[in-house]
């Protein structure tokens, strides 16, 4: 049975991974920091830790319970939006260090640590780490400065993707913008719902080869500049 680890899974797009995943037959093993996210991912039938991923020592913790496990696919999911500011206008500590901590920070913590159970994935071919980015957070396309805080805290959640890759020797790592998708975060203008970003995301996931290390995709495959 394939074996998923979705990381910040307590609704929005991590939930809905988990739900996909489940009704495929997958075991899905998925962490949360509430009482209520920890419960509805049991509902779904995931294995659930709870945790912060901004906290060490129980990322570390994590990592002991996972001993002997392998992961087909890895989500580092948790993301967090910040002030939906206009303009590069400078940027409050607190601002700064609740964004950094989640979007940054817990990568270049979960990144490493899970690494070595996704070498070991795919029936020892290796399985896929992915990191849920957001286009807001490609240099390359950079045309609009709103919300900065967050496009910077993405850019760098691509760059800790991009150097975790050149650790890798079976895995793929790969970063991916879901789309503007209905969720608290995306609000619910938005283009697509999770059923179909998620949809996607699992397809270009599956169809990933190992010359994809180390790069950006869209939801539907296509590749991002950085
Ligand atoms: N929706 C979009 O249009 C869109 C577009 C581009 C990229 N993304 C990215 O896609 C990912 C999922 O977004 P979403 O739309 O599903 O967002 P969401 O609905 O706001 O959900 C965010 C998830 O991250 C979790 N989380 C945040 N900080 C955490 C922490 N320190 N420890 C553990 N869990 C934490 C939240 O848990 P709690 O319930 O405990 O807060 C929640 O489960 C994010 O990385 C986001 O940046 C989304």
């Amino acid at each position: 049975m394939p074996t998923a680890l979705v990381l910040g899974a307590s609704r929005g797009l991590g939930l809905e991974f988990v739900r996909q995943y489940r009704a495929d037959g997958w075991r899905v093993i998925a962490a949360a920091r509430s009482d209520e996210g920890v419960a509805a991912l049991k509902a779904l039938g995931a294995e659930a830790h709870q945790l912060d991923l901004t906290d060490a020592g129980a990322l570390a913790g994590l990592g002991w319970k996972l001993d002997g496990e392998s992961f087909d696919v890895a989500i580092y999911n948790a993301g967090v939006i910040g002030p939906r500011s206009e303009g590069a206008q400078p940027v409050v500590r607190e601002d700064f260090d609740g964004v950094m901590h989640t979007n940054v920070l817990g990568p270049m913590m979960a990144l490493p640590l899970i690494l070595p159970f996704v070498e070991t994935g795919n029936h020892g071919r290796g399985g896929v780490l992915a990191v849920l980015s957001s286009r807001m957070g490609s240099i390359g396309t950079m045309d609009s400065n709103r919300s900065w805080l967050y496009r910077v805290s993405k850019a760098g959640a691509n760059a800790a993707l991009k150097a975790v890759s050149l650790d890798a020797r079976h895995a793929i790592c790969v970063a991916l913008h879901p789309g503007w998708v209905q969720t608290d975060m995306g609000g619910p203008k938005a283009d697509l719902t999770p059923q179909q970003s998620v949809t996607s995301l699992r397809r270009t996931l599956a169809g990933l080869t190992q010359r994809d290390n180390g790069s950006f995709h869209n939801y539907d495959g296509t590749p991002l500049p950085w």
